[in-house]
Formats: C-alpha cells, structure tokens, sequence
C-alpha cells in the first residue's frame, strides 16, 4: 500500500487535532482512502509546550524550511496560521510541485489570486475546506456539489465566536466581556480575538466564498465589514419585541447582471428564519443556487475537532489527487462575474434605535426628515418602562440605500431632540 507523507506546519489547537484524529482514525482512512498517511514532520515554535497530544519527539522541529526539503513529504499542511511565513511555506510547497492543505483563511482573502496563480501554473492543488466554517463542507458544496449553479445568495453565520457571544448576551444575559472570554476559553477565537467581534474573520471567510462562487478574487477594500462590539443586551431585546434576533451575518450576493454584493455586518433576521435558531459556536449558510434552489448548512464553525475534520477531508482529497493528477487546482477563475457593489448602492432594510428627549413633537421631527429623503417606515416603538428626560425609540426602516440612510443619520443625529449618535443595524427578510 502506497504512503503519502505529511509535512504539518503549525501545532496549535487545529494542528495538535489534525494529528490527534490521523492517529486515532487511521485504520479508517487506510481502508477509505487505500493509501496511508503518515506525518513525517511537525513544525513549531515551541518544541517543549504541551499540546495535549502525544508526538514523537523526533518528528518536530523549529524550521517549518524543513518540510520543503524533505523528499518524503508529498503534502504540507500550513496551519501556521501567519501571513509572510505562511505565504513562503505555501508557495514554496506549490513550486516543489507538493499540495497544500491549509486553513489560513486570512491568507487566502489577502493572497488567494498569487497562490491559486502559482498553484494553476505548477498543477498543484491547494485544498482550503478548514477556512471556512470550521466541519461543514461548505467549500466542496460550492465548487463541486454546485458546479452547475448560478450561485445568487449565500447568507451565511460564519463566526462561531461572535454566533457564540451573541447567543450567550440573548439567553443568559451575559455581558460582552465575559462572553468572549468563554469563547476564548473554549479555544474558539482567533489568536487576536478583535478579528472575531469586529467582523474581520467573517468578511476573510465571506471572501473566499464570494471568490469561489463567483469566480475571481474579491477585493477585501470592497467588502463593507462591521462587527458586534457594540451590539446591546437593549438592541437584543428590542429585535426580539420586533420578532427578529441579531446575528453577524455574511451576506453575498449577485444580481441578474452579474454584479455582486459582499457584506459582513450585524443582522436582524426574522426569528422564524433557520438561521435564527443557530446558536453558540454553531455556523450555518443558505446557500440558493438557480438550479438546485435553497440549501442549508449546518454545523460546528470553530474549535479543534469540526476543523481538524475539515483538514482530513483535505489530506484524503490530497491523496487522491497525488494518485489521479487532475487540472482542477481548487480555484477556477472565470469572467460570468466581474464588480462588487459598493454599499452606498446597496439596498436594505433597517433598525434604527434613537435616544430622544421624551416630549411631544419628537417623532413628527424625525418623520419629518425621513419622509423629506423618501425614506419609508414600517414600525415604530417607545418601549415601556423607561423614565427620565431620554428615551429610546426604535423604528423599522423600508428598504432604501445605504447612501440614503447615510443622510438620513447625519440629519437626524443633528435634532436637537435627538440626545446620542443614532444606532442603525440593517435588516434582512430573505424577500
Ligand atoms: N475564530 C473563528 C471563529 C475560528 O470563531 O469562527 C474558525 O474560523
């Protein structure tokens, strides 16, 4: 039986379960893929920390050059997770003519045209099934199972750790700070965990499935990115009396002319939708291809074992590939698609949560400015319970453009009666 030599770049939470799980599961990979795995070598930075699983001392080093050189490894796995380094490791493998399985989802948003470029010049295959939403197959889905689909939507909750602290603000009422702790104790987050609740690892992650779909590499400079950080228990329970729940949600779509929308921000959605119910570190994206129609995918979006299931579904495609060369490199680029809507264009619904003097008038004021830039209402409320010379007013806004609600803030932050920076969290109903 043929062996395939595995040269793993990085040991961290995925890497150190990449090796665990290969072990483990490799009576079953050897019978399923007639052919055994072996990892030949481990790069680290740290040679004495402990990861939980139990490595021969002999296959680790400090030099990840190393698995360049090594004429027995056939794949490398860059789960570094850095950008230079990681670069040279990937395009270095690519030049040695080894595939590549990595999980750098940053890399491939930033890199993704260079790599694929090189990988289509050398035919090398680079697999990236852990970049995106941690153990759901989403990358197969989209280049394989949907190859012969127009792709017109994907909405999808791609951040497990953001999924997972607005779930814990909705249910048990806990503050911002401590929800990201748990994420981060539980290994979820990302090294810097501002990418996770500024929308930055969403928006990585929505570019490489916008890119995929469509068929060139999106610019990151045309992806209107937001985060949660100041999403309130307020505007939580708010959506709720509306009968919508926030989430971060990636948001890409195109239209019949081939134009695209890629956009990362927080969302109410209905609370009767699917993606409603997806709670804690779960992920889930509705994909509606024109032929295939609506399809949902759901599952863990973060942590060591969804994503190290991810890297072995790589590793076996690897293995076949290394036994059938094919000329699909993972990237096909085409020219069906072509420009990314800026946001100003943008057309959508939204929440707006105003703090206002609590007099008479008020609301006829900010109707007022509303109805000047013909921009309709669909719902308005004063919650109840709240005393003092403020008060909240929550208003649901009919679809306009983001260029439209743009002025519309400015103007209505500018009343006098109008007593903080409003808040304008965008709505989608799925119509
Ligand atoms: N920090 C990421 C998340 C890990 O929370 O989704 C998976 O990419």
């Amino acid at each position: 039986m043929q062996t395939f030599g595995i040269g793993l770049a990085g040991m961290g939470n995925v890497g150190a379960g990449v090796f665990k799980h290969l072990t483990l599961n490799r009576a079953l990979l050897r019978e399923r893929l007639g052919c055994e795995l072996e990892v030949k070598k481990i790069a680290v930075r740290d040679m004495a920390r402990d990861r939980g699983v139990s490595v021969p001392a002999g296959l680790l080093t400090t030099r990840w050059e190393e698995l360049l050189d090594d004429p027995a490894i056939q794949i490398v796995v860059e789960l570094m997770g850095q950008k230079d380094e990681s670069l040279r490791l990937i395009l270095g493998a690519i030049e040695r003519g080894k595939m590549v399985v990595t999980g750098n989802k940053a890399l491939l948003a930033e890199h993704g045209q260079e790599i694929f470029e090189a990988a289509t010049k050398h035919k090398v295959p680079v697999f990236f099934e852990a970049a995106v939403a941690g153990g759901i197959p989403i990358i197969k889905a989209i280049r394989e199972a949907f190859v012969g689909n127009h792709i017109r939507s994907i909405h999808g909750i791609i951040n497990g750790t953001s999924n997972y602290i607005l779930t814990r603000m909705s249910e048990s009422g806990l503050g911002f700070a401590e929800a990201l702790a748990e994420a981060q104790a539980a290994g979820y987050a990302e090294a810097d965990p501002a990418l996770d609740v500024n929308g930055g690892d969403a928006a990585h992650k929505a570019i490489i499935l916008a890119s995929l779909a469509y068929g060139f590499w999106v610019p990151a400079e045309k992806v209107f990115v937001e985060g949660i950080e100041r999403i309130t228990s307020s505007d939580i329970s708010f959506a709720r009396k509306l009968g919508y729940v926030i989430k971060l949600l990636g948001i890409i779509k195109a239209d019949a002319g081939g134009e695209i929308e890629v956009r990362v921000h927080p969302t109410l959605i209905p609370e009767k939708h699917v993606l409603a119910s997806v709670n804690g570190v779960f992920n889930a994206l509705a994909v509606h291809g024109d032929i295939v129609g609506d399809t949902l995918f759901y599952g863990r979006g973060a942590g060591q074992d969804p994503t190290s299931s991810s890297v072995i579904a790589d590793l076996a495609e690897a293995a076949a590939a290394l036994q059938s060369p094919r000329s699909n490199c993972g990237f096909i680029p085409h020219g069906l698609y072509g420009t990314c809507q800026p946001i100003d264009q943008i057309v959508s619904e939204y929440y707006l949560r105003l703090t206002v003097e609590d007099r008479p008038g008020v609301i006829a004021q900010i109707a007022g400015v509303l109805g000047a830039l013909n921009i309709g209402i669909s719902s308005i409320f004063q919650p109840e319970g709240e005393e003092g010379e403020t008060v909240s007013l929550v208003l649901v806004i009919h679809k306009a453009s983001n260029a439209q609600m743009a002025s519309a803030l400015e103007q209505i932050g500018a009343l006098p009666c109008v007593k903080k920076a409003p808040r304008m969290i965008r709505v989608e109903n799925f119509a």
